[in-house]
């Protein structure tokens, strides 16, 4: 057990480079199930859930191995569709391999997902995706068993609403099926394009990704590809976040700004000069000088507020001049890191998927709990303009989707360190 030491005050200075993104890592992985050759994704942290993906793969008879910061993995004749409930547990990208194994097998058990606790998160629209290119779909209490007899089929589907998942899962469903699939009213988060780039040079014919319509030309063999992850934007707002509450200057490089041009735009309105190059931005604020509220954010699909970044904006708004709302219209439970704010003497209010923060005042460190992993991210943030130490308990939702985000904040300048407890 460890808890991590944060102590406030110091501001920041410095470059650093984001980590490939978890939310691409994590349905490549998945994704290389489809491939009758080897695959490398290169440059990939080591993520908790990173560690699951793998030992969810070994677990269904697929070789996969670090070598060095790539992944390696190579799918044999002999996969098993069932997936062990420990694994899905851990994390909710268990449900990207619904697909995959159901083409692979012929037949899929997921017990039910882990992950955040944001809120009820359904896979119905995954679940009727599939059942229309003709999988059988079994819903028990503890998990869902996918059946098919005969060869998935293309299908013309629109997604109830745009997500992120069930696009991933339809277009990985899409490449095996016969015939061609329309996917409408499919997520646009960039994470999708580049699944569909790795799967396009393993032989995949994916049109539109990054579009509301996406067109599968299902049926093709897929080889084996190599291919580099995008660099992870909430990381990336995770920094800009850690400058703008820590005060100094910190340049975010080897990213794509336009990947987190609302999140930037929130920091630029809360008074941070913030510049951008097409692969880096700087994030520069005065530490004696107070942040802007005044805002009123709320979150979207993309190319809206992503929800991820939510609690970071909640954090660098805490004590600003003014008073600030946030809503998040896509989970229930974004704002449970209210807590930690509070104790950490914020004026804040959080009642459903609306955040009310109330400005003025200082932070003071305290003991606080990472209830989820974005939130713990911005509870680390907020500790770094406190004045005196947070220790911070439960940190491993954390590692779930940062490699060492103490290592990179301490190598901006920050006082955060992990410690035994
Ligand atoms: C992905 C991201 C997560 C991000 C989220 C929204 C990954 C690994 N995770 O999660 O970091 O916060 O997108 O950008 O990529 N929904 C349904 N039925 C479904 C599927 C989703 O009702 O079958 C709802 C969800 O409850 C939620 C909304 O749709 O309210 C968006 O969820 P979705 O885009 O699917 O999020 P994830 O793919 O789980």
């Amino acid at each position: 057990m460890q808890i991590y030491r944060i102590t406030g005050g110091r501001a920041l200075c410095g470059r650093i480079r984001p980590a490939a993104a978890k939310n691409s890592v994590l349905p490549l992985l998945a994704a290389t199930l489809l491939c009758s050759e080897p695959c490398r994704l290169r440059g990939v942290p080591r993520l908790a859930d990173v560690d699951t993906s793998l030992r969810l793969l070994r677990a269904v008879g697929a070789e996969a191995a670090w070598q060095g910061g790539d992944i390696l993995t190579k799918p044999t004749a002999l996969l098993c569709g069932d997936i062990p409930p420990q694994l899905a547990g851990a994390m909710r990208s268990s449900v990207f391999y619904l697909a995959p194994l159901l083409l692979r097998c012929g037949r899929v058990t997921l017990p039910l997902p882990g992950g955040c606790r944001l809120g009820p998160r359904p896979v119905d629209i995954h679940l009727s995706g599939l059942a229309a290119m003709g999988a059988r779909v079994e819903a028990r209490a503890a998990c869902v068993v996918l059946t098919r007899t005969a060869p998935l089929r293309g299908a013309d589907i629109t997604l109830r609403l745009p997500s992120v998942g069930a696009t991933l899962t339809l277009m990985m469903a899409a490449c095996g099926a016969v015939g061609t699939t329309v996917l409408r009213g499919a997520a646009c988060e960039p994470e999708i394009a580049d699944v569909a780039a790795f799967l396009n040079a393993a032989g995949a014919q994916i049109h539109g990704a990054g579009t509301p319509v996406l067109v599968v030309r299902g049926g093709r063999a897929l080889r084996g590809a190599a291919h580099i992850p995008l660099p992870d934007r909430i990381a990336a707002a995770t920094y800009a976040a850690a400058a703008a509450t820590a005060g100094g200057q910190v340049t975010v490089e080897g990213c794509r700004p336009k990947h987190l041009a609302p999140f930037l735009q929130h920091l630029r309105a809360a008074g941070c000069a913030v510049e951008t190059a097409p692969d880096s931005f700087t994030v520069l604020r005065e530490p004696a000088r107070r942040l802007r509220g005044g805002q009123e954010l709320c979150t979207a699909a993309w190319p809206g507020f992503a929800t991820d970044t939510a609690p970071l904006a909640a954090a660098v708004l805490l004590t600003a001049d003014a008073p600030s709302r946030i809503y998040d219209a896509l989970f229930e439970n974004r704002f449970a890191c209210a807590e930690g704010f509070a104790a950490m003497g914020a004026r804040v209010g959080a009642k459903g998927r609306l955040l009310w923060l109330g400005g003025g005042g200082a932070l003071h460190g305290a003991a606080v709990t990472a209830p989820d992993l974005r939130g713990g991210a911005a509870l680390m943030v907020a500790a770094l303009a406190a004045r005196g130490t947070t220790q911070l308990t439960d940190p491993g939702c954390i590692a779930r989707g940062y490699a060492d985000l103490c290592a990179d904040l301490r190598d901006l300048g920050a006082a955060c360190a992990p410690e035994p407890c």
